[in-house]
């Protein structure tokens, strides 16, 4: 099994290029079942993206994947199309289910395989369900798979969503782009890669409309042919570096290719700890920032504080003076780096939803165990600022969500490897 090992404290500096986002591209490549040729640019090349593809493949789409490019071209020829995603290919990466609402819209049935639980809770799908109900389908649960057939197709209708989930809002929009008349989708997640999602629709001739937490969208008419779509910057991968920068960075570390205007929220907390970063139309530039100041913080849905970040900004508040505390409000069991921050140093406790962190506290390297993907991210973060040598095992939850990870760390003159 792979581990990466870093030796801690070394100082930040350079450039860093942001990936595209992997959230945003696995819906558009399952909406991808809904179009006849596209070319997709600026997708990352992560493993949960590769399982996606291979799920395309498995239901009879043909892809053609240009790596150096970082781009895709999927064509579907109607030919031998499978409506099924099985549990092997949906096991390791809960977005296998997006393709519900695709199979079903096109093609009147699916048999998608249930995600199951994972280590950050039992993430349920009945918010995807109720609304593809709603829309008209029959759905059956049996040997662990969702049946879902519309014998005469879907019809548009108003869904209130009871809370907000963003995988639920996606695998709705992807039903309601073929459901007879109009659908009004309300209390909608509206994260930026919905609305990448969304962009990506109207590309391909979709009538969609939003407004605050409302997306109305009409059936489509014609499907146009010959989309390109480039998917927009993985937010998630900026903030993480943003953090890695916030205590490494002495001159100034510069990461590009994004929009900040997208993570204004995240920016806002992170100045507010005293954070110095300088912010430019596709760049943003963190330089050595002292004086760190505590901060109380609560993950929201977009455009609150993500969920995502919770873990690397733990690890930036253990360097904090006073005590800090983040309730995590999305997931139930989303501090699972706390016991290896704690073994490396960190002093922090949980209560409830709630963590208490009381720094700052020196960081000492340690073989730890990553648990999911931010959580083990987390851990690099912390591997970067301890001392000494840091050991991370089961790495294999990092490769499903960052690109090239260690070279874009190592260009910036940290000391990570891979065995
Ligand atoms: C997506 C992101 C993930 C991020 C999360 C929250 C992708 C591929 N993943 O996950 O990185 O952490 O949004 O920003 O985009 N829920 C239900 N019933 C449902 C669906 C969700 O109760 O049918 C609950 C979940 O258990 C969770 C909350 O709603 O507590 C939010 O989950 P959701 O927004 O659906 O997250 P995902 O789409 O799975």
């Amino acid at each position: 099994m792979q581990k990466l090992i870093i030796k801690g404290r070394k100082e930040l500096s350079g450039k860093i290029s942001i990936s595209g986002s992997k959230n945003a591209t696995l819906p558009i490549l399952a909406a991808c079942i809904l179009a006849n040729q596209v070319k997709i640019k600026n997708i990352p090349l992560v493993k949960d993206i590769f399982t996606m593809i291979e799920l395309l493949n498995f239901i009879g789409l043909k892809t053609k994947l240009l790596k150096k490019k970082n781009t895709i071209e999927i064509i579907n020829l109607e030919k031998k199309i499978n409506t099924l995603a099985p549990y092997k290919l949906v096991k390791t990466m809960r977005a296998g289910v997006l393709v519900l609402g695709s199979l079903l819209t096109k093609y009147k049935k699916a048999k998608v395989s249930l995600p199951g639980g994972c280590a950050i809770g039992t993430r349920p799908v009945d918010l995807h369900l109720f609304a593809l109900k709603k829309l008209g389908a029959k759905i059956k649960i049996k040997d662990g798979y969702i049946y879902a057939t519309a014998k005469s197709g879907l019809k548009g209708t108003n869904i209130k969503f009871p809370s907000i989930s963003v995988g639920a809002t996606e695998n709705a929009l992807l039903a309601a782009f073929k459901a007879r008349g109009k659908t009004v989708l309300k209390n909608c997640a509206v994260e930026p890669e919905i609305k990448d999602l969304i962009v990506f629709l109207k590309k391909l001739g979709a009538n969609i409309n939003c407004k605050g937490r409302t997306i109305s969208i009409k059936n489509v008419e014609a499907i146009n042919s010959k989309v390109v779509h480039e998917v927009i910057f993985d937010r998630i991968e900026l903030g993480t570096y943003m953090i890695a920068g916030a205590l490494l960075a002495k001159k100034k570390l510069i990461i590009d290719r994004i929009n900040p205007k997208i993570i204004k929220t995240e920016i806002e907390v992170l100045k507010k700890i005293g954070i110095k970063i300088t912010q430019k139309k596709t760049s943003i530039v963190i330089k050595e920032s002292t004086k760190l100041k505590k901060i109380n913080i609560t993950t929201k849905p977009y455009p609150g504080f993500p969920t995502d970040l919770q873990g690397q900004l733990m690890v930036l508040l253990t360097q904090v003076k006073g005590v800090s505390k983040i309730k995590e409000e999305i997931f139930e069991n989303r501090f699972m780096h706390v016991p290896e921050l704690k073994r490396m140093g960190a002093q922090i406790e949980i209560k409830n939803k709630t963590a208490i962190i009381n720094g700052p506290t020196k960081l000492t390297g340690a073989e730890v165990m990553a648990t999911d993907l931010r959580a083990s991210v987390s851990l690099v973060i912390a591997g970067l600022i301890a001392e000494n040598r840091t050991i991370i095992n089961r790495i294999y939850h990092l490769d499903r969500g960052y690109e090239f990870l260690e070279k874009k760390l190592e260009k910036c003159r940290a000391e990570i490897r891979r065995t």
